[in-house]
């Protein structure tokens, strides 16, 4: 699909990830919705790009129906936001499960369902997630995030076999670690010497390419962490042993500690 000419909405668009996606689409001429709770960060990413600024909390389904009904013209849904959910499940009280599968998978699936519609009447549309490659693999403490994530890959797969004939595409892209900015960034995670990371650039530029092109699944990750996760498509019992003995525990940990606020 084309981007320029389109209107977008972005999810999540005051954070990290949604910031530099939000820059890169304003670059290839695209229109743009800005959504989040954080008003100030939206602002400040609306006065790059002349973005148009809708406060919703995901997590509230009115807000969400009000979202989506501020939406209904959009021609592309980028499905952004989202909590990061690490640590064991025991940790997590039964609110902040269903908050988090609120904001990472049931807020997304609605916003399809009501954009979807009515991209597919114009016949012209396109969707996109973001997903994680914790969608693709779990390690310790990822199990409720690893949930959300693998969902998204589940339903987008549906979902775009099922739009296919109305000229709506759907696609899912897949960040590893990413520096510089957002929810692994903020945490102050270090990795083992072997771990490379993306920067939020590198994810914007594959949501623009997954739309032009139409792909189904993008990875943005170093190319021995894409190899990982796909021999753990063939083998997840032995990968999560040999991910364990690489040091995925005290990652998670950490991860579970620099991103408790996030919950
Ligand atoms: N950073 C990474 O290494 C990485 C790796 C793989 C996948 N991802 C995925 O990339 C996406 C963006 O993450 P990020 O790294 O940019 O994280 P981030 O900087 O923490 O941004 C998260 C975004 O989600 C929004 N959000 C969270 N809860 C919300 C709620 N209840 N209602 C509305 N918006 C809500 C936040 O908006 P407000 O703060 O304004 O509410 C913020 O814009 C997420 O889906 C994440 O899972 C990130």
């Amino acid at each position: 699909m084309e981007i320029r000419g389109a209107t977008a909405l972005v999810t999540g668009a005051s954070g990290g990830i949604g910031a530099a996606i939000a820059e890169g689409l304003h670059r290839r001429g695209a229109a743009l919705r800005l959504t989040g709770r954080n008003e100030a960060q939206l602002e400040a990413v609306a006065a790059r790009t002349g973005g148009e600024v809708i406060i919703c909390d995901l997590g509230d389904r009115d807000q969400l129906d009000e979202l989506a009904a501020a939406s209904h013209d959009c021609d592309i849904l980028i499905a952004n936001a989202g909590l990061p959910g690490s640590g064991p499940l025991l940790d997590f009280s039964p609110e902040e499960i269903d908050h988090a599968l609120d904001v990472n998978l049931r807020a997304p699936i609605q916003l399809s369902r009501a954009l979807g519609a009515e991209m597919a009447g114009r016949g012209r549309g396109h969707i996109i997630f973001i997903s994680s490659l914790l969608g693709k693999i779990a390690t310790p403490g990822s199990s409720l995030y690893s949930a959300t994530k693998f969902g998204l890959r589940g339903f987008a797969a549906g979902l775009r076999a099922d739009m296919a004939a109305s000229g709506v595409g759907v696609g899912v892209v897949f960040p590893g670690f990413i520096r510089d900015a957002g929810m692994f960034h903020d945490s102050g995670t270090r990795l083992p010497s072997w771990v490379g990371t993306n920067t939020p650039d590198e994810v914007a530029d594959a949501v623009c390419r997954a739309i032009s092109d139409n792909r189904a699944e993008t990875d943005v990750a170093p190319v021995m962490i894409r190899s990982t996760v796909w021999a753990a498509g063939a083998a997840p019992g032995l990968a999560t042993r040999v991910i364990d003995r690489l040091g995925a525990s005290s990652v998670s940990s950490q991860l579970a500690r620099g991103q408790r606020d996030k919950r």
